[in-house]
């Protein structure tokens, strides 16, 4: 791989031991990635705070410089820990003290973690701690190269925003932000941003639980290739294309997609193919069908315990839906909803706060079952409106799932009985 001047300086040392580290670790893994050189990126989302067992036996043999360098920089050497060079941002990590007494999840494992943000907060993490950074402030511009894990939010990012980032890790995203480059390969290079399948709706998509079944239909069907889709959709807005994304991105491993004349770097079909498209994929009827039956697969008793909504994390407007939903209502089965910590302010300036409360719902921040691996005790069926959470929270706990819209989830909420149905 080709090194510039400043990253060869890097490299040496001239900036200290921990970015030399950095640097070696980024020239690792760029070659064994076939990439010619490094790209310059000054937007940095990944994780550091995340507790874990792991980390825990780290920093209390070394403090957090040596958490950081073994988990975010592959190295056993131990230095000082410099302030990130470019800007960076933590996203979702574990439950926080919002969630003690809530959720079964250990008190050592929030404490470690507020202290891990005390430590990196100091270092220069601004701690957004959420899977959609795009909702709360980092909204990185068209052709911006990024280095950001989280597959929804990647798949948000260079298909809505245009940025360009692959998926990276916990390592390389921590020796980014303390160096300001990236391996410049995959999505980062144009001739990589092109369409490969063309799929056309034939049935409406409207409303985020559609768009997240053609997302998890979509992904399905090209797993890690770049979807351009057409047809009947109607005009998508921020919680339909993060529903669509992250369900691309489970059902398959998509990173880009284009919606020619919505999203930006696709004006027309022959604009997002780079040439004249490729026959043409059917989502019709039957196919919804099977999708919304597939997403139901995991679900056979109808005694719902628990309700999941926001996944990625709620949008203002869908909180405020959920508050509309509960306004006067009480629950039978315990029902959160994750959202943003920035956007949970907003939601409490504006009462919804209060009225999902007072109905027994609970407004949390930071993290998600399927990131704590934690669901109120005794959950045995749980119900969502996410198609993402859906795929992923039954095999990471072991329970029965049900896919519906967020009014037949509250419904569920309050009666403890799933009546949900494909319209
Ligand atoms: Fe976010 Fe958890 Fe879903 S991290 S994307 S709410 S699985």
């Amino acid at each position: 791989m080709r090194l510039a001047d400043d990253e060869k300086a890097m490299r040496d040392g001239a900036e200290g031991p921990a970015v030399a580290a950095a640097m070696n670790l980024l020239v690792r893994y760029g070659e064994a990635l076939g990439a010619e050189h490094l790209c310059d990126t000054r937007n940095v989302a990944g994780t550091m705070t995340q507790p874990s067992p792991v980390k825990e036996r780290l920093v209390r043999e070394g403090g957090w410089p040596k958490a950081f360098s073994v988990i975010n920089l592959d190295s056993d050497a131990e230095f000082e820990i410099p302030h990130m060079r470019v800007p960076t941002c933590q996203l979702q990590h574990g439950f926080s003290d919002d969630a003690l007494g809530v959720a079964p999840y250990p008190a050592s494992m929030v404490d470690l973690q507020a202290d891990a943000e005390s430590f990196y907060g100091a270092h220069g993490v601004n701690i957004l701690a959420t899977c959609t950074p795009y909702q709360v402030g980092n909204l990185p511009v068209r052709g911006e190269h990024c280095a950001w894990m989280e597959s929804s939010a990647v798949v948000y990012a260079n298909s809505v925003l245009g940025a360009r980032t692959n998926c990276e890790g916990t390592a390389s995203t921590g020796a980014a932000s303390l160096t300001g480059k990236i391996p410049c390969w995959g999505n980062h290079l144009a001739e990589n941003r092109h369409g490969t399948h063309l799929i056309e709706a034939e049935v409406p998509v409207e409303g985020f639980l559609d768009w997240g079944m053609f997302g998890y239909f979509v992904g399905d069907l090209v797993q890690e290739n770049r979807p351009v889709v057409t047809g009947s959709l109607a005009q998508p807005d921020l919680t339909d294309l993060k529903h669509f994304g992250a369900a691309t991105a489970s059902s398959g491993g998509v990173e880009l997609f284009h919606l020619p004349g919505i999203t930006p770097e696709a004006s027309t079909v022959e604009q997002a193919f780079g040439g004249p498209p490729p026959h043409r994929l059917v989502y019709g009827a039957r196919e919804r069908r099977e999708t919304y039956e597939l997403l139901n697969s995991q679900g056979s008793s109808s005694d719902v315990d628990f309700v999941l909504l926001g996944c990625p994390h709620a949008s203002i407007d869908q909180v405020a839906r959920a508050a509309r939903a509960l306004e006067g209502r009480t629950l039978t089965a315990e029902l959160w909803i994750m959202t943003p910590r920035a956007l949970r302010t907003v939601a409490d300036r504006n009462g919804y706060t209060e009225i999902i409360h007072r109905a027994g719902g609970r407004v949390l921040t930071d993290s998600c079952p399927a990131m704590s691996k934690s669901a109120p005790e005794g959950t045995r069926v749980f119900a969502t409106d996410s198609a993402k959470q859906a795929h992923y929270l039954p095999a990471i706990l072991g329970i029965e799932a049900w896919f519906g819209t967020l009014e037949e989830c509250v419904d569920a909420a309050v009666t403890g009985t799933w009546r949900g149905e494909l319209r």
